[in-house]
């Protein structure tokens, strides 16, 4: 019998895209007002830490934002798009209900062939993606692949719900990840509990040429709240566990970027210091899926976080879905 040696997945390189359009609290509020709606940039900036977020124009699709962050994780990896043998997009607002934004992602970077296909969590979905693209290079399914989280929810936004238009943005964010000696990808643990979908959801569909149901998003927002602080702790808990790791081996926590204020809870519970925080929501806004690989592709490009750094990612997100990845980069 021969044996092997295992075989684990590595981030070799990070990118991400933000569409240009920026809007300031200040400029959405007026925009809102024009149609009776009254928010302004201290309730939002109080309640949540943005101050702003990006829309992508009318014309732009998720996998156009895909595939610029695609582009530069490529880049950054020195991976040429044709040696890519695996794509994940992780997205809730795909380009169309099928094919998959994955296939149109693959078609849009001139390649050919691979696994090509896309994952549904919310905003858990990059955290789901990078699992799943982890596991297929672990058996050897795969060897580098291309992992997305790309998102424009400013389609699926109700703007006459104050509660909710204000706290998303559109992105994306993208690694590739490969086979490696030696591990990058410690540990991961991913979760969901459908008795709370009505939670956080977009209750519509396509029948017969219609849109049955509501196409918008519809959030309880202090449900979400309360579960989100309690499950994040849980689960970055039992990553650094299956690693044989502990908080104080953390060096950056990235969590999804939805709220500072559930960022800052699970900082605290996990007793690692406000500096350890990797905060982009302030500019981002909750870009979903895309939110965790923007922010590491940000911190990365900034000098922050650096190779060799141990990294607790964290999704959570409508489902109601989370889950954890511990790695070191
Ligand atoms: N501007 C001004 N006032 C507002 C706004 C606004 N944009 N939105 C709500 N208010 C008002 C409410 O009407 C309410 O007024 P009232 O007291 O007179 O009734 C008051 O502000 C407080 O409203 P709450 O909903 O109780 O505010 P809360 O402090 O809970 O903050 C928030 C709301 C920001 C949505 C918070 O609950 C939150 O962040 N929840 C989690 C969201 C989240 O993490 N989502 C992540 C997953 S997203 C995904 O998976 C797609």
């Amino acid at each position: 019998m021969t044996s092997t040696a295992p075989r684990y997945s590595r981030i070799t390189g990070t990118g991400s895209y933000l569409p240009p359009n920026r809007l300031t609290n200040a400029a959405l509020a007026e925009q809102l007002a024009r149609d009776g709606v009254e928010t302004s940039d201290q309730w939002i900036v109080e309640r949540t830490g943005i101050k702003a977020r990006h829309f992508a124009a009318p014309d732009v699709v998720c996998s156009d934002l895909a595939l610029a962050a695609a582009r530069r994780a490529l880049e950054a990896a020195d991976v040429d798009a044709a040696n890519i043998d695996l794509i994940i997009v992780a997205t809730s607002t795909p380009d169309m209900v099928f094919p998959s934004t994955a296939c149109l992602l693959q078609q849009k970077l001139g390649v050919h062939g691979c696994a090509a296909f896309d994952v549904q969590a919310v905003c858990s979905g990059f955290v789901y993606a990078l699992t799943v693209a982890d596991s297929m290079i672990r058996t050897g399914a795969a060897s580098k692949a291309l992992v997305v989280g790309s998102e424009v929810f400013s389609r699926i936004l109700d703007f006459k719900d104050r509660t909710t238009c204000v706290l998303f943005g559109d992105g994306a964010g993208a690694v590739v990840l490969e086979a490696s000696d030696t591990p990058g990808i410690l540990s991961s643990e991913l979760h969901a509990d459908g008795r709370h979908v009505d939670i956080l959801c977009v209750p519509g569909t396509v029948s017969g040429g219609q849109i049955l149901g509501d196409p918008l998003l519809k959030m309880d927002g202090p449900a979400v709240f309360k579960l989100a602080v309690g499950v994040l702790e849980d689960v970055a808990r039992s990553v650094l566990d299956k690693a044989g790791r502990t908080t104080e081996d953390v060096d950056w926590l990235i969590p999804h970027q939805a709220n500072i204020r559930i960022m800052q809870g699970t900082a605290k519970r996990m007793k690692l210091p406000m500096d350890k925080l990797i905060v982009t929501v302030d500019e981002h806004g909750n870009t979903s899926a895309a939110s965790v690989p923007l922010a590491l592709d940000e911190s990365v490009r900034s000098g922050k976080v650096k190779r060799g750094d141990t990294v607790l990612l964290e999704g959570v997100g409508g489902g109601f879905t989370w889950g954890a990845v511990l790695l070191d980069l």
